[in-house]
C-alpha cells in the first residue's frame, strides 16, 4: 500500500538539512514534512486541513498555532496577514527570535506541505550561528519566489519534545480511551 524509504541524517546538522537529505527520495512532488515531536489531535487530521489548502492555494502551506510570548523563543515566528478562515499569507518569517522583537505570537508548529523548489532554496541558505540549516530561513528565501500560507491549526497539539508536554499527552489520549479513562481519573484523583 506504501513505499517507505529511509534516509539518514548522519548529524545534526538542522532541520533544513534533514529535509535537505530527502531530496533524492521526494522527486519533483509536492510532499509533507512532519516533526513527530508536535503531536497534534484535530478533525479533520491537520494534514489533511493543510493538504485542501494547498490544493487551493497552489503554494506550500505551513501549519502555525498561537504561543505564550514566554514560549515565542523556541518556536519559528511568522509575520502574515490574514486572508480568511484561518487562513494567512506569509510575510516574513523568523527562527526563534527573542519575544521583544518578534512580528507575532503566531508560532510555525511541525506540520509543512511544500514544494520541491524548496530543496533550490535549501541549497542556497546559509547555515545560521549554531552551524544549522534552518527551514525557516529557506522558506523565507523561497518568499521572494512564491506566496507562502500558513493554517492556523483547529485542534489540540502536545509538544512532546518536553517531559512535560510528553507526560500531558499521554493523559490526554489515555483519557480519551474508554477503557482507560475511569481508571486513569480514579487514579490521578487518588494522588491528591
Ligand atoms: C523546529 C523548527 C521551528 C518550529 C518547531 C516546531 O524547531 O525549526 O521553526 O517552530 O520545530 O516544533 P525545533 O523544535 O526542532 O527546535
Amino acid at each position: 500500500m506504501a513505499n517507505i524509504t529511509t534516509v539518514h541524517q548522519a548529524e545534526p546538522a538542522g532541520l533544513g538539512h534533514a529535509v535537505l537529505m530527502a531530496k533524492p527520495a521526494v522527486g519533483d512532488s509536492a510532499f509533507a514534512v512532519v516533526l513527530p515531536d508536535d503531536v497534534i489531535d484535530a478533525d479533520p487530521p491537520a494534514l489533511r486541513q493543510m493538504i485542501q489548502v494547498f490544493n487551493e492555494v497552489n503554494n506550500p502551506v505551513i501549519l502555525v498555532e498561537r504561543v505564550p510570548h514566554e514560549a515565542i523563543g523556541r518556536y519559528g515566528i511568522i509575520d502574515a496577514v490574514p486572508v480568511g478562515n484561518g487562513l494567512f499569507q506569509v510575510q516574513n518569517l523568523v527562527e526563534k527570535p527573542h519575544p521583544d522583537s518578534a512580528p507575532s505570537n503566531l508560532a510555525v508548529i511541525g506540520r509543512y506541505i511544500l514544494t520541491p523548489d524548496v530543496f533550490e532554496t535549501l541549497e542556497q541558505t546559509n547555515q545560521d550561528a549554531n552551524g544549522e540549516l534552518q527551514l525557516t530561513d529557506s522558506l523565507r528565501l523561497l518568499l521572494e519566489s512564491r506566496p507562502l500560507y500558513a493554517c492556523e491549526l483547529s485542534g489540540v497539539r502536545h509538544d512532546v519534545g518536553t517531559k512535560l508536554g510528553y507526560i500531558k499527552a499521554l493523559v490526554y489520549f489515555a483519557l480519551a480511551q474508554p477503557d482507560l479513562e475511569l481508571p486513569l481519573r480514579e487514579y490521578l484523583q487518588s494522588l491528591r
